[in-house]
């Protein structure tokens, strides 16, 4: 993990002419969806409910899975396609290894949402925290199955999605 911590970043300078409009504060580039994916990791660790499963049944690669996530966060928020990869089925190996529970979905979008809210500002932040429900309830779906779908983080409650798994080899 990088030492970047968690503060807000400075006010952005004003764009170059022709390029878009970005807001202060936001998501703006690689590095910030590093920094995101780093902060939120770190509360993961520290996290009694969540960080063994990370820790002691998957036993993580971390180096490898920052990068998987970097590109899965950096493929939803900036540019599409980084990301190639079956969300899918490391969940579902997980949830053969050790049965994962709604309370578990909620916990990871609490900490996640905290991180997005902590460290950003503005609509790729607020696409970070509305994408990361649509695919904790899909998730959520595909693994546990039906009943009460991921909650506290957000009131709104989960926007179904479907996350096409890939037919095993
Ligand atoms: C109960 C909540 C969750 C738990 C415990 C969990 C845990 C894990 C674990 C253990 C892995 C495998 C890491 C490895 O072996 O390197 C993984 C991979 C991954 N997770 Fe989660 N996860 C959760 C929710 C989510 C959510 C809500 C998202 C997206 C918004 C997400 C996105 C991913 C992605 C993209 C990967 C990489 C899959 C790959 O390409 O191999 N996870 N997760």
């Amino acid at each position: 993990m990088t030492s970047t911590g968690e503060q807000r970043r400075p006010a952005t300078p004003a764009p170059a002419p022709g390029s878009p409009a970005l807001a202060p504060g936001d998501i703006r580039d690689r590095r910030d969806v590093e920094t995101l994916v780093d902060s939120f990791y770190r509360r993961v660790l520290a996290d009694p409910l969540i960080g063994p499963l990370f820790t002691e049944v998957a036993r993580v690669d971390w180096p490898a899975h920052l990068r998987i996530m970097a590109d899965f966060w950096e493929s939803s928020l900036l540019t599409p396609g980084v990301y190639r990869r079956n969300a899918l089925r490391a969940h579902r190996d997980l949830h053969a290894e050790h049965p994962l529970r709604h309370e578990h979905f909620d916990r990871w979008l609490e900490l996640w949402t905290a991180t997005v809210r902590r460290t950003y500002v503005g609509p790729v932040a607020d696409r970070a925290v509305t994408r990361a429900r649509t695919v904790a309830g899909a998730l959520a779906q595909n693994t546990i199955g039906g009943g009460p779908s991921p909650s506290a983080a957000v009131a709104n409650g989960p926007v179904p999605v479907r996350i096409e798994p890939r037919p095993r080899p």
